[in-house]
């Protein structure tokens, strides 16, 4: 569960900008549609970690919409576990969201929302624990989101997510805002629990070593309209060592700061 085939994938977005009769000085370089993905091919593989690489403004937070069900492409096929997506009715898609959490709940009540449905009360408490130390909450069950650090709110999402118990995780730039080492941590705390639970997830992120720390495939746009650059497959253990020197991920970390356009990766 969560296979994930995307075939010829194409987006293109009405531009408010563009009059037809006053074409010439509207101050749009586009046509009447803006094109954001263009022929986008892919298959993800149930249980993989995969992650998506490109420039600010390419179009990765649009594919994860249209993967999520929430908005549809212009053309092409998309389809999960061979059934074509209609619609954000997919009930095994959570996407993780900053700021998720209701803030006039504690954290247990804030994760029990991903167990509703679950009658028997112990189990449920028991689940809600399992989840609460697995990003390392344990004593904090019963603190409101303003109590917590920004670090400790990202991981109560993450567990709250978790609880939901999706095929397909969907994490649209998670780390962002995230101090360094909170940064680091919350990586950790990803690659452990989609070892423990293999889940298919997917993250979009800037970050290269992201990407290459944690995916089992990154996938690279290129600017506007987005294209396939890159689609890799990882296959590495955890912990990875990204900067040895010439070790095959950090050539391939050269290469990828190079292919968005930085010459110089420190
Ligand atoms: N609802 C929309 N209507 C018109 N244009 C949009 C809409 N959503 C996104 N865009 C445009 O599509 C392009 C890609 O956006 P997005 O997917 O958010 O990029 P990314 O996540 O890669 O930074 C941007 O130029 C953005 O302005
Ligand atoms: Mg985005």
């Amino acid at each position: 569960m969560g296979n994930i085939v995307a075939t010829d994938i194409s987006k293109e977005y009405f531009n408010r900008r563009y009059k037809k009769r006053e074409k010439l000085d509207t101050g749009s370089i586009f046509g009447a549609t803006i094109p954001v993905l263009e022929g986008v091919d892919f298959e993800i593989e149930s249980g993989e970690m995969v992650c998506f690489l490109g420039p600010s403004g390419c179009g990765k937070s649009t594919l994860l919409r249209i993967i999520a069900g929430f908005e549809e492409q212009s053309s092409g096929i998309l389809t999960i576990d061979d059934k074509p997506v209609t619609g954000a009715s997919s009930s095994n898609i959570f996407v993780f969201q900053h700021s998720g959490l209701l803030p006039w709940m504690t954290v247990q009540e804030n994760v029990e929302l991903g167990l509703r449905n679950m009658k028997d009360l112990e189990k449920k408490e028991a689940e809600i624990m399992d989840y609460i130390e697995m990003v390392e909450l344990e004593g904090f069950e019963h603190h409101y989101p303003y109590q917590l650090s920004g670090g400790m709110q990202r991981r109560a999402e993450l567990a709250r997510a978790l609880a939901v118990n999706p095929e397909i995780l969907i994490m649209d730039e998670p780390f962002s805002g995230l101090d360094f080492l909170t940064h680091m941590k919350m990586r950790e705390e990803v690659v452990n629990m989609h070892e423990f639970l293999g889940k298919t997830i997917l993250i979009v992120t800037h970050d290269i070593d992201d990407a290459l720390s944690m995916g089992d495939r990154v996938i690279v746009f290129s600017s506007r309209p987005a294209t396939i650059k890159l689609n890799q497959k990882l296959d590495f253990p955890h912990p990875r060592y990204i900067r040895q020197e010439d070790s095959e991920l950090s050539v391939l970390r050269d290469e990828l700061f190079l292919m968005l356009g930085v010459n110089y990766a420190v």
